[in-house]
């Protein structure tokens, strides 16, 4: 019953029309890595799935040549359901994977480490940092329909609706022990600029966090051979320091993941 009803509300926003799916499949298929891609996944569960659909409603948000204010209109019709599309049905482990990073580098003293969540939607990462005993939690989000959702979690001190970007209004030099990134990278959603601006919040020593999905590495124009020459370039100029890379298997819809971790210096 339950699952019927999220269905119906789904169609209501349209999110999940034949025609809405049939309009990012044509998308998808001008991304031919990106294809590739969608059919790996459906090989192994069928196209004509909620699983593939709900694969589609997020391609919708990453399609090649979105603009930043389509993404937020994108995120912002789908908050209602976006809990228990991706996070509370096992298909996106973003949060959780990048809460565990975090706890590993604050093993004592956590409910005073002040984070910001970096594109903070509707707060699954604040959760799982809480489970693990965060409580001075920031988050910013440009969407107000995903804020609203992450509001109703009560669990973030300080929420910003606006984009992170080169230097962001309300947002301190140093302000930060940490910053984390949790699905907040793909087309038209951060840029490789931003890589600054976390270096720029965050205090000296403090901990920037970042998990994405890793073939976005290979085709979204943004990050293709310029996200990680350019972590490597902060490296050299002693920006910050890598303290890890790691691939994580199923952090999206069983797609692989890439965790970073850096230490400011
Ligand atoms: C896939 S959702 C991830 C939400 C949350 N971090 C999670 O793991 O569930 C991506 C979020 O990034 C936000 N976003 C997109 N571009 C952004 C930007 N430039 N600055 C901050 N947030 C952004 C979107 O509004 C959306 O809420």
């Amino acid at each position: 019953m339950q699952r019927l009803k999220s269905f119906y509300t789904r169609m209501e926003l349209n999110l999940f029309s034949d025609e809405l799916c049939s309009r990012q499949f044509t998308r998808l298929r001008e991304t031919p890595t990106a294809e590739m891609s969608f059919k790996e996944y459906t090989e192994k569960i069928g196209e004509m799935t909620e699983d593939a659909q709900i694969y589609l409603a997020n391609f919708g948000a990453h399609r090649p040549g979105i603009s930043r204010e389509e993404v937020v209109d994108h995120y912002t019709n789908w908050a209602k359901t976006y809990d228990e599309d991706l996070c509370n049905s096992g298909r996106y482990h973003g949060p959780k994977i990048a809460a565990d990073a975090v706890a590993e580098e604050f093993p004592v003293g956590r409910d005073s480490v002040k984070i910001l969540d970096i594109g903070a939607g509707t707060g699954n990462f604040g959760k799982e940092a809480y489970k693990h005993g965060f409580r001075e939690l920031h988050g910013i989000d440009p969407s107000a329909g995903m804020l609203e959702r992450c509001q109703e979690k009560n669990i973030y001190k300080k929420l910003l609706c606006d984009f992170f970007e080169r230097d962001t209004p309300d947002l301190e030099n140093d302000e930060y022990d940490c910053t984390v990134v949790a699905g907040t990278m793909g087309e038209g959603h951060l840029t490789c600029d931003c890589l600054y601006e976390m270096i720029r919040v965050v205090k000296p020593g403090g901990l920037v966090v970042i998990v994405m999905r890793k073939e976005y590495l290979d085709y979204v124009e943004e990050y293709k051979d310029r996200l990680e020459p350019l972590m490597d370039q902060l490296e050299a100029e002693r920006k910050w320091q890598k303290l890890g890379k790691k691939i994580v298997p199923n952090y999206s819809f069983t797609k692989e993941g890439v965790l970073y971790k850096f230490r400011r210096e």
